[in-house]
């Protein structure tokens, strides 16, 4: 039994443990069955304080070891991962004044430098690899429509955990293969991805394998939450617009749990989470809209829409089947927040956008997310006086095909004499004019 942390169920309250009480259970509450926990921490809140407020060099993820929740650092599988980048990126708030009159900070979390895979699921990751090897685990499974299958592939492999990650049949070659390059093992199934957790699910309890119970298992939630911690860390204070990417919600509940952990040490405020779908994957903005349109009836947060193969060239965001809505429903709400879908033909606009203004490629789920900051403006959701986070998962280097498809300043010649001269300054007004 773990001294440093325990489990507390979220629905009964029970105290359920360790990871290794709570792997026993069958990852959920021996009480009343839910499976969505809080992990609390005998810790000193004092020392979260000398762990966000410090003067060190911060090195990775493991900075933070006091609030996670594994009991012996020679466990730690790491890559020197989780060390946030936030950039102020001030043209976006120009924009917001000249276009829309209001003044906003704009910061933009990034996170391609992360050794591993260069997307922010290397968190979850090492955090998984280091507990799993901690419980002495041998085998583990995964439904991933991209990101997380890689990152897990890459950090289980370092611990030398068998693991087998399930993709439905439309998933980015490049995550297949780097998967089975890792020497894990690539389950696609010819489905979408709620079909591929459903043969992951018969597959893992017919076997007796251990499996991720998704976007709130405490592996993803305990990782992701130090955002929070670098948010304060970096800029001293916490955003009041959060806007992500959104397809099972992991980061917003993740981001509530740091914010419920800041509390200790005198932090009580708390963004406006405005989460963004790809506009032909959008189940939950689907189902805020009608929410809000009937003005959030008795059980609004049951009602969402399950939709079967949706169509988004967006893989990493493809959840069609959003069982977490309830959660992220109430979080937004409360929070004041919105969920919004940004249209997909326009993700090479944005991502064309940004590199030309700050010579960063951003991958294809990012740009959802960087339109919705767009899109966010446009509809009036953002206001004066902001503090707006953006959190950026991933990097150009996780989605090639996308990278093909923000070429614009080319020719093809068979002679010098077709060779178009350009003025770069040029070319800026119609990027802009692309995306507003
Ligand atoms: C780059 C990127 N952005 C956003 C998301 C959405 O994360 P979630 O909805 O689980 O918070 C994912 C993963 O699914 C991702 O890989
Ligand atoms: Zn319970």
């Amino acid at each position: 039994m773990s001294n440093k942390y325990h489990f507390v169920c979220k629905h009964c309250g029970h105290n359920i443990g360790d990871f290794k009480a709570w792997f026993e259970a069958g990852q959920k509450c021996p009480k009343c069955g839910k499976n969505f926990v809080d992990a609390k921490y005998d810790t000193n809140p004092e020392k979260l304080r000398d762990l966000i407020y410090t003067k060190d060099n911060v090195e990775s993820l493991w900075h933070y070891f006091d609030f996670l929740p594994l009991d012996n650092k020679e466990n730690i599988i790491s890559a020197g991962e989780g060390v946030s980048t936030i950039d102020r990126w001030t043209f976006l708030e120009d924009f917001a004044k000249k276009q829309y009159g209001i003044n906003i900070e704009v910061y933009v979390m990034r996170h391609n430098f992360s050794n591993a895979t260069r997307t922010f699921k290397d968190i979850a990751g090492t955090l998984g690899a280091s507990v799993l090897k901690e419980c002495g685990v041998k085998e583990y499974a995964v439904a991933s429509t991209g990101n997380t299958a890689n990152a897990f592939s890459h950090y289980l492999a370092k611990a030398g955990i068998n693991l087998y990650v399930f993709m439905p049949e439309d998933a980015v070659k490049e995550n297949i293969a780097s998967v089975s390059a890792y020497g894990e093992k690539a389950v696609v199934c010819k489905g979408d991805y709620a079909f591929a957790k459903k043969i992951a699910g018969e597959f893992t309890s017919k076997n007796n394998i251990l499996m991720t119970i998704g976007n709130t298992d405490p592996i993803r939630v305990e990782a992701k939450k130090t955002w929070v911690y670098e948010w304060l860390r970096l800029i001293g204070k916490i955003p009041t617009a959060y806007i992500q990417a959104l397809s099972g919600g992991t980061g917003p509940i993740a981001v509530e749990k740091g914010l419920d952990e800041v509390e200790a040490i005198g932090i009580h405020t708390r963004p406006r989470y405005i989460s963004v779908q790809p506009s032909l994957c959008d189940p939950m903005t689907q189902a805020w809209e009608k929410a809000k349109a009937n003005n959030f009836p008795e059980g609004w947060q049951q009602d969402f829409p399950k939709l079967q193969n949706p169509p988004t060239k967006v893989q990493t965001l493809a959840t069609g089947v959003p069982g977490t809505y309830p959660v992220i429903a109430d979080i937004t709400k409360k929070s004041g927040g919105e969920i919004i879908s940004f249209d997909e033909s326009k993700t090479a606009d944005v991502a064309r956008l940004i590199a030309y203004k700050t010579q960063e490629r951003i991958g294809p789920a990012s740009a959802i997310c960087m339109g919705g900051y767009f899109e966010s403006l446009k509809k009036g959701l953002l206001k004066d006086g902001d503090v707006v986070m953006v959190n950026l998962g991933e990097g150009i280097e996780r989605a090639p095909e996308f990278l093909a498809e923000l070429v614009y300043n080319e020719d093809r010649v068979s002679s010098a004499d077709e060779i178009h001269r350009f003025d770069r300054a040029a070319l800026e007004q119609e990027l802009w004019d692309a995306v507003k």
